[in-house]
């Protein structure tokens, strides 16, 4: 099977996360978000696999490189502007001659590929929509099917007036390459408010696959944190810690004796743990962060090379790369960019996102 991971979007509702990594690249456990998807597709027996870019491109082609180092041949389709979500799948249409496997490089999920394959085949679908159901389908696209699973009708952000169903479209889609003959060349175009409209009002067989397996968008900070939370905890299907309890210590990481560690917590290679620092999970240490003293960490996300003075308590946050938190200074429900100084003794004002390179204090 080939598939194409859309991972041009701006990411905006993920600032200050996004303003120097691109959404594919947020690390989840210590890994780029993207290598977590390439995996589990990957493990779907995908092979090839075409990312369509449009945004903060580089950081992506050096890491993924030609896909050998992950088991998949990777092909890179550019968009100059972003062409939206169909879009950008037309514009990577030499790499799709059989049917493929599209889906919205922001999502995590367990889905299982190989079962909604085959029911695409039953049903003999022109495309086959996965749908997970959630609690509030009003921010969402929601998706009404009939008895047979053939979809009815298309409801973006619905009222709660409209809402029939809690079952929404997951953004993962399989296609026949027919379908690409009613996208536009070179013109922004989206699945949702264009191309499945349009396939209905032709009367194209569109299918649904619904399942209840893990799924997650990380489209906000709140919920790339509860990813990260729901991993460590052993709730996202067979990813991440399997106990919930877990303490995981990469190589060449020292921690000093003690230090009390309560999982589940995942600490990188390289990094420094010093006397008597409390971690209280979940936590997640990135590569070669360094934490001083009598420091208190608690269910926070920490990236890498962060540098973290001597009694700097830290809380329910996402303190991004590089970043140097002062002695004695207080961090809560908050949220750094990159390059961020919290100075000596102060306490930042809790619900702050900061944006990169900023000094606070
Ligand atoms: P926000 O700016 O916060 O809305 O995030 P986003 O830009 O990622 O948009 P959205 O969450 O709607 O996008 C869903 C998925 O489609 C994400 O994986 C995006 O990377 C991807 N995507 C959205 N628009 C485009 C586009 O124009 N081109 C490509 N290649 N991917 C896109």
């Amino acid at each position: 099977m080939k598939a194409v991971i859309l991972v041009g979007g701006q990411g905006t509702r993920l600032r200050p996360l996004t303003i120097n990594t691109p959404k594919a690249m947020v690390p989840v456990l210590n890994r780029p978000f993207l290598e977590h998807v390439i995996d589990n597709l990957s493990r779907h027996k995908a092979r090839e696999i075409t990312l369509a870019i449009s945004h903060l491109a580089q950081p992506i082609k050096d890491y993924f490189g030609d896909g050998s180092r992950f088991g998949v041949k990777l092909n890179y389709a550019l968009e100059k502007a972003p062409l939206g979500t169909a879009g950008a799948v037309k514009n990577s249409e030499r790499h799709l001659d059989e049917i493929f496997l599209a889906l919205n490089g922001d999502i995590f999920t367990d889905l299982d590929i190989t079962a909604m394959m085959d029911l695409h085949r039953r049903r003999n679908a022109k495309i086959t929509i996965a749908l997970t159901p959630v609690d509030n389908p009003t921010i969402y696209g929601l998706i009404e099917t009939n008895a047979q699973g053939r979809v009815m009708r298309f409801l973006e952000k619905p009222s709660w007036s409209q809402v029939t169903t809690n079952m929404i479209n997951a953004g993962t889609y399989l296609l026949e390459p027919d379908v690409m003959a009613y996208i536009p060349f070179q013109t922004k175009f989206s699945f949702e408010h264009e191309l499945f409209p349009l396939l209905l009002e032709r009367d194209v067989p569109i299918y649904a696959y619904p399942s209840s397996a893990y799924w997650l968008d990380i489209g906000t900070p709140e919920k790339y944190f509860r990813l990260n939370k729901d991993l460590l905890s052993g709730r996202g299907g067979q990813y991440g810690l399997s106990s919930g309890q877990e303490v995981v210590v990469g190589e060449k990481s020292h921690i000093h004796s003690t230090a009390q560690i309560t999982g589940p917590v995942v600490i990188d290679n390289n990094c420094t743990i010093g006397e008597r620092v409390r971690l209280t999970g979940p936590v997640v240490i990135g590569h070669g962060s360094v934490i001083l003293d009598d420091s208190v960490i608690t269910e926070s996300i920490i990236w890498q090379a962060v540098n973290i003075g001597n009694r700097v308590k830290i809380k329910d946050s996402i303190i991004t790369n590089d970043c140097h938190l002062g002695d004695g200074s207080i961090v809560e429900e908050a949220v750094l960019g990159d390059h961020v100084t919290v100075a000596s003794g102060y306490k930042l004002k809790a619900g702050s996102k900061i944006w990169p390179g900023t000094t606070v204090g």
